[in-house]
């Protein structure tokens, strides 16, 4: 079991953190992130890696100048000893501004009975907001089909709205399959890291193209999802979200899968979830209740062979479900379905592989504000 660990032992840290450096020698560095991950009003998750291995922890700095170091560890050992550096922060205060730097201390020898420890790293002071459970407005950005193309990306989030957004959601295909980890850093994460990702978080949503490569299977590792599935909901400001998988686009006899497509079986046990999701509480006492997925899940004549399996299942569960808003990707083109074209009584905003989405949702209604690449508004549409 994953226990936060949290120690006033390491009081070295804290005198550290106040020379807090970039780089503190050059041979030991940070090389991806840090990037903040499952944000909600009480946790946060926050990944980094190193050049060399090392043992990880959080300097958690309070608005009144109270300082916490964490460390994460399982089954009765802190955790650390790679390069791959994720730790998990509970027990915060909701709507409250939080300062740290990720702290990594070099392992030069890890043995049974010697483990020798060389510098200790201490990152730059970063700040993230946890959501407040009262708040009754969210504005966030959605991108998707960035198919590694980490320039379009920038381009999304230089001519984006950086200071009003809570959040991002990455709705699939931002890699074109996953045979090495270069693709996720160099293809999106690095590029996010450097616009917003230390300070608010992503959502990642696996589309069709996350599920090819030998490393599809080691996805999860690298981000953190609430509930530990890429299907779940979630609360921000008044809107109630769905985050649902796609799975593959084509039958799982396809020959390109080689026997390794299992995406019926899956999909049957999220629609089992999903229909229980929409009688929750939560889902009917929202204010707001928006749906993030990679295929749009529409009544259409042709359909690929995975869009129709969630149009013919999930649809229908979603049909008279109070569906406010679905947001979806994949055909690579501007498309919007309203609640009377979709097929399921909701409306359907399609964003492109060459646009972003900008959402507020509050007391008025939910606005989505759809952009170029340069940040010029494409369309705009309300939603009561
Ligand atoms: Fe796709």
């Amino acid at each position: 079991m994953k226990k936060v660990i949290v120690s006033v032992i390491f009081l070295i840290y804290f005198t550290l953190g106040s020379f807090a450096q970039d780089i503190v020698n050059d041979d030991f560095v940070v090389t991806h992130g840090p990037y903040l991950q499952n944000l909600n009003s009480t946790g946060v998750t926050i990944i980094w890696t190193t050049n060399k291995p090392a043992i990880p922890g959080v300097i958690l700095t309070s608005k009144d100048g109270t300082k916490r170091f964490i460390r994460n560890s399982h089954e009765g050992k802190i955790d650390g000893g790679g390069a791959f550096h994720k730790v998990r922060i509970e027990g915060l205060v909701p709507g409250e501004n939080y300062q740290y730097n990720v702290n990594s201390v070099q392992v030069l020898k890890y043995q049974a009975y010697k483990i020798y420890y060389g510098d200790t790293l201490v990152r730059k002071a970063e700040s993230f907001t946890t959501p407040s459970g009262k708040s009754e407005k969210v504005n966030f950005t959605v991108v998707n089909d960035v198919h590694e193309l980490s320039g379009k990306l920038a381009s999304y989030l230089k001519n984006g709205n950086y200071a009003d957004q809570d959040c991002y959601f990455f709705n699939g295909d931002m890699v074109n399959f996953l045979q090495n980890t270069d693709q996720l850093f160099k293809g999106f994460i690095d590029t996010a890291t450097a616009y917003f990702a230390a300070r608010k978080p992503f959502y990642y949503v696996r589309g069709n193209h996350e599920t090819r490569g030998f490393l599809n299977q080691d996805l999860k590792n690298f981000f953190d999802y609430k509930d530990g599935r890429f299907y779940y909901s979630m609360d921000l400001g008044p809107v109630h979200f769905i985050i649902l998988d796609c799975g593959e686009d084509k039958p799982d006899n396809n020959r390109y899968y080689y026997g390794l497509a299992d995406f019926d079986t899956y999909r049957s046990e999220e629609l089992e979830w999903l229909k229980k999701e929409v009688k929750s509480e939560e889902f009917r006492n929202a204010k707001y209740r928006i749906v993030l997925v990679h295929f749009p899940i529409v009544k259409a004549e042709k359909q690929g062979y995975g869009t129709k399996f969630l149009a013919d299942h999930f649809g229908p569960v979603l049909q008279g479900a109070g569906i406010n808003l679905m947001m979806s990707a994949h055909i690579h083109r501007n498309a919007f379905y309203d609640a009377d074209k979709s097929g399921f009584g909701y409306p359907v905003l399609v964003n492109s592989n060459n646009s972003f989405v900008e959402v507020t949702a509050d007391n008025i209604g939910i606005k989505a504000v759809v952009k170029d690449v340069s940040g010029n508004q494409i369309s705009e549409y309300s939603f009561k």
